[in-house]
């Protein structure tokens, strides 16, 4: 438990973090990338250039420091950071070098005058709290996964059973468990963990599942990305017969139970979790409206799939809007999707559960066209493919 005097000194330092949060934890990475090679693995370089990870973390500790009184506040964030934490792998044992570096960047950054002992002390004592709090929900997590049937902890070796082209710069990879045991049911939107090791260095990346599950395999549908330093290993250096290094399904951005017609909003590789949850809704027997957006059809995954569920089944519509056609190209419509075309596509009512990703610029732009068609924000759910940020 945080002493009063520690709770008093951490809402002291809500304005310092407000003020320069991002600096803090833009120098906390650098000492931590430096000093600590064994954690380098687990963290995705161009999020660390982007900036996109200093700006999660100082979000989460900002958001922490203001509920430091009503911790239950934190739920969604805490849910977040624990399933990104398990899809990669955090253990208990990274949390006290974490807690040192950023200790030792509140030290560099604020300078002595204002980084003193008693607010490092209130620091040291407010980390620990959050460190326990996540150490135990990623335990009972590793766990749960581990115990259910097919579930496992850790690294597990998958063979590619086989690779298949889905667009021009998306190729699906089928994974079969080296051991011949049966495989989880995941819930469809969940992402795994994926470990390589490519020249000789570790890395770990996230992957969605693009297919329901069937307790034998996984899919994962990955996008050639120009410089990308896993896809272009796995697209390139990745064959049927490979291993790969799989750590279980985790994530929140899942189909929840309803009744109610459901719709997808989708770009480019951010259909994949998407194709699993339409997979699953259509077996449920809920309408589905699946709004799908490409630059053009060389690059538009899962078009066929989509096109043979509509014409099994009258429960799927779908829409494709492209915004760089190629002359052969018959898209439903051109440009960027607009508030019109969306409001044209979706159902009258907005009694619907949605979905959605993509770029962050196209999240930005449907999010926006959701508020505005009424959607309320209960039945709009979407992920981010990299640390979490504000949409609006
Ligand atoms: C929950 C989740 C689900 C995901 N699902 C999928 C999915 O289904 N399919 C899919 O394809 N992807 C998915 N991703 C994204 C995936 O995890 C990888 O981020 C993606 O494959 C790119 O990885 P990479 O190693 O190929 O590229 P990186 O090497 O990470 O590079 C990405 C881009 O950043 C640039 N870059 C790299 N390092 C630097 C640097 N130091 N400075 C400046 N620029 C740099 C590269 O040139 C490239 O353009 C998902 C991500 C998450 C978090
Ligand atoms: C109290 C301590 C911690 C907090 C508050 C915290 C917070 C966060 C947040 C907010 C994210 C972004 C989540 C998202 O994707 O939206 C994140 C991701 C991540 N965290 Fe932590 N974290 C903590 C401890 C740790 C520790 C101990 C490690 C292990 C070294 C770790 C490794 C990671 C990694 C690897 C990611 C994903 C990075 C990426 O996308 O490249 N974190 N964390």
């Amino acid at each position: 438990m945080l002493s009063t005097e520690h709770k008093a000194i951490i809402r002291q330092t809500v304005p310092l973090l407000e003020a320069g949060g991002e600096a803090l934890t833009g120098h906390f990475y650098r000492i931590l990338l430096r000093d600590h090679p064994e954690v380098r693995p687990l963290f995705n370089q161009a999020h660390q250039a982007s900036g996109e990870q200093s700006r999660a973390l100082a979000n989460a500790v900002l958001n922490y420091a203001r509920h430091i009184d009503q911790l239950e506040a934190l739920g969604p964030l805490v849910g977040q950071i624990v399933n990104k934490h398990v899809s990669l792998q955090v253990q208990p044992e990274h949390y006290p070098i974490v807690g040192a570096c950023l200790l030792q960047a509140m030290r560099e950054v604020l300078g002595e005058d204002v980084a003193t002992a008693p607010v490092l002390e209130a620091w040291g004592a407010a980390y620990q709290q959050l460190a326990d709090i996540l150490i135990a929900a990623e335990e009972q997590a590793y766990a749960a996964n581990e115990r259910q049937p097919g579930g496992w902890r850790g690294a597990r070796p998958f063979r590619v059973q086989r690779k298949v082209p889905e667009s021009e710069e998306i190729t699906s990879f089928y994974l079969q468990p080296v051991d011949g045991q049966p495989v989880p049911s995941h819930q469809p939107g969940q992402y795994l963990g994926l470990r390589l090791m490519i020249e000789g260095v570790e890395l770990r990346r996230n992957y969605s599942l693009s297919a329901a599950a069937n307790g034998e395999s996984l899919r994962i549908s990955v996008k050639r990305e120009p410089g990308g330093v896993a896809s272009t290993f796995l697209h390139d250096r990745v064959h049927a017969g490979d291993i790969l290094d799989v750590f279980p399904p985790a994530g929140d951005f899942v189909l929840r139970p309803a009744d109610r017609p459901v719709a997808f909003v989708t770009a480019g590789v951010g259909i994949t979790p998407a194709v699993a949850m339409t997979e699953a809704a259509l077996a449920q027997c809920r309408e589905v409206h699946f709004v799908h957006c490409a630059r053009h059809g060389g690059v538009h995954a899962f078009r066929d799939w989509l096109d043979a569920q509509a014409e099994r089944t009258a429960k799927l519509t779908r829409r494709y809007c492209y915004s760089e056609p190629r002359p052969d190209d018959a898209p439903h419509a051109e440009g960027f999707l607009s508030r019109e075309q969306l409001a044209d596509w979706l159902p009258d009512s907005p009694e619907m559960d949605v979905y959605f990703l993509g770029p962050r610029p196209f999240m930005q732009q449907v999010r926006a066209h959701l508020r505005g068609l009424g959607i309320p924000d209960d039945r709009v759910n979407y992920e981010f493919f990299g640390p979490a940020s504000a949409l609006e």
